[in-house]
């Protein structure tokens, strides 16, 4: 598909394989037994979440105002409110990732570690169904009129 709107597709759908390899890579880290000095295995740990975070910020920029949201919606305006929704979780999960972050630095040892551990797992998971939604709906807007019969 070479035209502009499969494209936009093309390149977030491109995204979300490099964000779920980088999921991938910080859930490992996290499932790791923590290992050399506390302090330093916990700062190695709450900058992989900084880092994972800027990716998730500029992935999220990529699809509101990149064209694919505002694309969805004028080709499929009946759509808006699974848009809304999608971009309101955006928000979310931004918001989860500081919580997350934010009960991480505050571990003065290991006790925590399997809530941590949890709430970042409960939270990949949840990335990966709204990946799969905003791919379902890429999939109805863009390539549900080619086919036989049109
Ligand atoms: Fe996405």
């Amino acid at each position: 598909m070479g035209d502009k709107n499969s494209a936009i597709a093309d390149r977030v759908e491109q995204e979300h394989a490099t964000l779920r390899t980088l999921m991938d890579n910080v859930a490992d880290a996290f499932a790791r037994p923590p290992s050399g000095e506390f302090a330093d295995w916990k700062l190695d740990l709450v900058w992989q979440l900084r880092d994972f975070r800027n990716v998730l910020v500029k992935h999220f920029d990529l699809e509101e105002d990149g064209g694919f949201m505002g694309d969805v919606i004028a080709k499929a305006p009946h759509e808006r409110r699974r848009v809304d929704m999608l971009e309101a979780e955006h928000g979310e999960f931004l918001d989860e990732l500081d919580g997350i972050t934010g009960d991480l630095k505050r571990m003065a040892d290991t006790s925590s570690l399997p809530s941590v551990r949890d709430r970042l797992s409960g939270l990949v998971n949840r990335l990966h169904e709204h990946e799969a939604s905003e791919r379902d709906l890429m999939y109805t807007v863009y390539f549900r009129d080619i086919g036989v019969g049109d």
